[in-house]
């Protein structure tokens, strides 16, 4: 009878655990599968995750939109409006890959990137020798920079751009806008100015040297120290900080390449990418959940409108601006020429949107930007901070200031010039990588509940059935004290009687 009470005990406190067990579970179950989430995705050599970081199992593209101008004799001569013509897209396929990848002892690694472009004419609206007509950039750099300078260096330019019959316009084929062709006044400066102010090459084109592996040596946390800093570069060549801009904080280039982020993402969490050409990190913002291809539900993370605002707009983007007031970009673009050897290379969105209007129609023939087509976006996995869909739309102009004493461009009017835009981007991921994400995504879920319920279910029923037991037992041992008491008492009346038997006598005596 007594171990059995003991067993029954024994029950109930299993089903008490049984049932906390349940409740933490239903609570806690998330920080188990975050941890083991964080522990999978770790950038360690010889795991899945770390070769699709690797070589990523993606065919990224990057199609091009060219503003061909149609009227630049016009323009030049009489002043009339520029007239555009958007020609493309032209489509390059890449391949990305993580080169001399080192594996560093404090939690990084470091490596260089690799991008090997490769033109798909089935893809384009034309062959990659399709002739158009652009702003010589070159020029119009050297130009618009001379606009401070000495008046006798800008005649002695204008001569030596005569005798090389240098003109405004250039006559281009697309691959040669894009991958280089030789530039006259390239060559020349390669030739004349001192080794240590030159220009590191003489061709000049918008994607020069970057079809091949990036001199850029990337250090990047593997996220095994913590995973907060998942993906984020710690150095990019040799720096934690850009020297252009005037804070600190603006400075910073502690982002991601954009194919992973610090993992559970939540809606409220700014994400920030570091590209080069673009010359500073990227801040995103959460803008909406969207379904990507293979049923993976993403978070849609957008540029903040803010991004390329003025500075009377959004006072904090001033620090982009170390040349002082005057000379802060308009609403809408992003001035990268320190960037770029000084060129006054803009950058905007595609069709500027985003920006004031006025920029657009500043020439004609761009047609009003919309979001669908010219937003940049990120689609991100939120549990895992991958990224499984990116349109990273951005177009380049060009600020042309007047400068009359050059005579070949005397009659070309402070502009911002819109060259091309592109759009370079990942549609979806391979279902192999998908597979696993929507498993990550429904499983677990279903995992807790089946916890819960099973969890409950059996600490209940244990513990229904043991108090049950209890109470019945009990119920048993109180009946068998009370028969117990009665027979005591019937011996005690029996006793009674019987010394009332023996003491009869004495009383009736
Ligand atoms: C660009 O414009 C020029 C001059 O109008 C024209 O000859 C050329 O064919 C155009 N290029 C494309 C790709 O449409
Ligand atoms: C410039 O010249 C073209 C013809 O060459 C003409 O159609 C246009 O109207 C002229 N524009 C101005 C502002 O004179
Ligand atoms: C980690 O080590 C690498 C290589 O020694 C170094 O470049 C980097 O600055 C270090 N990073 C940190 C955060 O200590
Ligand atoms: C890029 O380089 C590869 C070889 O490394 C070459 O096959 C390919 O045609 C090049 N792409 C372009 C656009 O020049
Ligand atoms: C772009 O920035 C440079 C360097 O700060 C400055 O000298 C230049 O005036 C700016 N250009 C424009 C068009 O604002």
């Amino acid at each position: 009878m007594r171990y059995c009470n003991v067993l029954l005990r024994i029950t109930i406190v299993i089903a008490v655990i049984l049932l906390i067990a349940g409740v933490l579970v239903a609570c806690e179950f998330s920080v188990l599968i975050n941890a083991i989430v964080d522990r999978m995705i770790v950038l360690r050599p010889g795991t899945k995750t770390f070769g699709w970081w690797a070589k990523p199992p993606v065919e990224p593209r990057i199609s091009l939109y060219v503003y061909n101008v149609t009227n630049a004799d016009d323009f030049l001569s009489n002043g009339s409006k520029a007239i555009v013509d958007e020609v493309g897209p032209y489509v390059y396929s890449e391949t990305w890959e993580k080169v001399n990848i080192v594996e560093n002892d404090n939690g990084t690694l470091s490596y260089n990137l690799r991008k090997i472009y490769k033109f798909r004419e089935d893809l384009s609206a034309g062959p990659e020798d399709d002739v158009v007509i652009v702003p010589n950039i070159p020029m119009l750099s050297a130009t618009s920079q001379s606009k401070h300078a000495a008046r006798f260096l800008r005649l002695a330019m204008a001569s030596i751009m005569d005798i090389l019959k240098i003109k405004p316009f250039v006559q281009v084929s697309v691959g040669q806008l894009l991958w280089g062709y030789e530039d006259p006044l390239l060559k020349l400066a390669k030739d004349v100015v001192p080794k240590e102010q030159k220009l590191p090459y003489e061709e000049f084109g918008l994607l020069y040297g970057k079809n091949g592996t990036s001199s850029d040596r990337v250090t990047v946390y593997t996220g095994s120290d913590d995973i907060k800093h998942y993906g984020v570069i710690d150095k990019f060549n040799g720096r934690t900080h850009l020297p252009h801009w005037t804070t600190n904080d603006c400075n910073r280039l502690d982002g991601t390449d954009g194919s992973i982020f610090p993992p559970h993402i939540t809606k409220e969490r700014m994400l920030e990418v570091y590209d080069k050409d673009l010359c500073r990190l990227l801040p995103l913002v959460y803008e909406r959940e969207v379904d990507t291809p293979n049923d993976v539900p993403a978070y849609r993370f957008t540029p903040p409108e803010w991004v390329f605002a003025d500075v009377d707009s959004h006072p904090d983007n001033m620090c982009y601006c170390p040349a002082g007031k005057p000379s802060c970009s308009p609403n809408g673009l992003f001035n990268v020429s320190l960037c770029q050897y000084d060129s006054p290379i803009m950058l905007s969105f595609p069709h500027f949107y985003l920006a004031d209007d006025s920029l657009r129609t500043q020439v004609e023939g761009i047609s009003p930007p919309t979001k669908e087509k010219h937003q940049f976006y990120f689609d991100v996995q939120p549990k895992t901070g991958t990224t499984l869909r990116v349109s990273a739309r951005i177009q380049i102009n060009l600020a042309v200031s007047q400068v009359f004493d050059i005579k070949q461009v005397a009659n070309f009017p402070d502009i911002i010039f819109p060259i091309l835009w592109f759009e370079e981007g990942i549609d979806a991921l391979p279902n192999e990588v998908t597979d696993m994400m929507r498993f990550a995504e429904h499983i677990p879920p279903k995992i807790r509940i089946v916890l819960i319920v099973a969890l409950c279910t059996l600490g209940l029923v244990l513990l229904l059935l043991a108090t049950f037991c209890l109470i019945r037992n009990s119920h048993r041992q109180s009946t068998l004290h009370l028969e117990g008491s009665n027979y005591l008492a019937t011996a005690q009346v029996d006793m009674n009687k019987k010394q009332n038997k023996d003491n009869a006598p004495t009383t009736r005596y």
